[in-house]
């Protein structure tokens, strides 16, 4: 079979490492793709909000399948036109995108069915958000309504800091938002649990944990993700009921009976607070670097189960998962998540050893005369399996000391919580 995947982050290039090991993939193709799909699929160089071009690439190499890996082209609707031509993709139509797409129409189907999360308010001027504000308890979370590439939530100690964060939001800052959510504190432990759905049923799709914060302890501003580890020591089976009873069952239904059934990865960021799960955010793809280890972790064929999900017979397969753990550590660039350096050569990838328990996973990294260059903010993942946190941990860290950058960056103490609380 012919697959195409859609994005070029280390998310990305996990999901074609597992492809490419399926015995079935014919032609594996990645758009735009980086410096390590490069060298397991044939990158395409062209814009993803580029509907056209995309459909003439999947033409061009004849793809049975395609993977869509970020959220923006899913949200802007990639999935009803590629269907509309007559192409499989994995992914939800842009209705049901409005899952991570609109955080208030999140909250109002999580209202309308019950559905754990924190008490909000939403709004569309400044007069009515100040009301609600002068009666809320501090601290308090102001968020952007639409997408803002995980910069569109502020926890705010005072009235005048949020009063800020709501003008900004109202003023435009996002360009996607002109409303303003917001949401009660909560308190616990977070945890990131994933499903793969299709029409008809839906499977457990692993659990992880990353790290928001750039700074070690959990310090500092918010990034994309500087670290993930799998599975989540929080999770456990009277746990997972809970979280599928309370929270996905009745979202799916909910779909369904709004006339757009779910399909794809869905990711629900959950708070648990005293043993009960309330959702934070739904995300509507795998995470990143969340998919980094759940991809180390998933032993079942990934094309095997993409091609049944994609036609709706997810139910013929057991999507099993490794007992080990796994750690993905983000190298990142000096600067990020502000300005950063960029075009800074990396040496010595080639030192690390690169097979089931070990692997580089490629984000912000292009090729140049048999050369690696950073390009992003977040540029490489050193991701490794261990019998527990501690030594998949260690082993990450084995293979980045290695690595010769001097604009590069990374936290020592991905998973601390985890191994502290062990
Ligand atoms: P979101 O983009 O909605 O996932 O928010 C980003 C991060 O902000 C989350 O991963 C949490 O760490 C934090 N956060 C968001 N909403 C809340 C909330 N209601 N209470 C506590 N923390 C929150
Ligand atoms: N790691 C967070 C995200 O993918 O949204």
């Amino acid at each position: 079979m012919n697959l195409a995947v859609i994005g070029s982050g280390g998310r990305e290039h996990s999901i074609c490492y597992r492809l490419k090991e399926s015995g079935k993939i014919k032609k594996l193709i990645c758009i735009p793709g980086n410096a390590g799909t490069k060298n397991i699929a044939e990158n395409i160089n062209i814009n993803i909000l580029d509907f056209n071009e995309v459909y003439k690439a999947i033409k061009n190499h004849n793809i049975d399948i395609v993977i869509v890996g970020p959220e923006e082209p899913l949200v802007n609707g990639i999935v009803d036109f590629l269907n509309k031509k007559g192409i499989r993709v994995l992914g939800p139509n842009k209705f049901a995108s409005q899952l991570e797409g609109s955080k208030a129409f999140m909250k109002d189907l999580c209202k309308k069915n019950n559905i754990p999360t924190a008490k909000f308010g939403i709004f569309g001027n400044f007069d009515d958000a100040i009301n609600f504000l002068k009666k809320s308890i501090m601290p308090i979370v102001v968020k952007a309504d639409g997408l803002a590439a995980g910069k569109g939530v502020a926890i705010c100690n005072s009235i005048n800091e949020a009063k800020e964060k709501i003008k900004e939001i109202l003023d435009g800052k996002f360009k996607s938002s002109k409303k303003v959510i917001l949401e009660e504190f909560l308190k616990g432990e977070e945890l990131s649990y994933f499903a793969l759905v299709d029409k008809n049923s839906y499977q457990f799709f692993g659990s992880a944990q990353d790290h928001k914060k750039v700074g070690e302890g959990d310090t500092g501003p918010n990034t994309g993700g500087m670290g993930a580890y799998s599975p989540s020591n929080l999770l456990n089976e009277e746990l997972e009921i809970k979280i599928k009873k309370k929270i996905i069952d009745p979202t799916l239904q909910a779909m369904k009976n709004l006339g757009h059934p779910y399909r794809g990865f869905l990711y629900a960021g959950l708070m648990i607070s005293e043993g009960e799960p309330y959702l934070i955010e739904y995300n509507i793809r795998m995470g990143d670097p969340e998919c980094q280890v759940l991809m180390m972790r998933l032993e079942t064929d990934l094309l095997e189960i993409i091609d049944l999900a994609t036609k709706d017979r997810l139910n013929e397969v057991k999507i099993e998962w490794s007992k080990t753990n796994c750690i993905t550590i983000v190298l990142c660039a000096k600067g990020y998540p502000d300005k950063y350096i960029k075009n800074s050569e990396i040496k010595n990838l080639n030192l690390i050893k690169s097979d089931n328990s070990n692997q580089i996973f490629h984000a912000g990294t292009y090729e140049k005369n048999k050369k690696i260059f950073s390009i992003g903010g977040r540029v490489l993942n050193i991701t490794s399996l261990g019998k527990d946190l501690i030594k998949a941990r260690n082993n990450s860290l084995l293979n980045i000391k290695k690595i010769k950058w001097k604009d590069g960056f990374y936290r020592k103490d991905i998973g601390w919580r985890a191994i502290k609380n062990k």
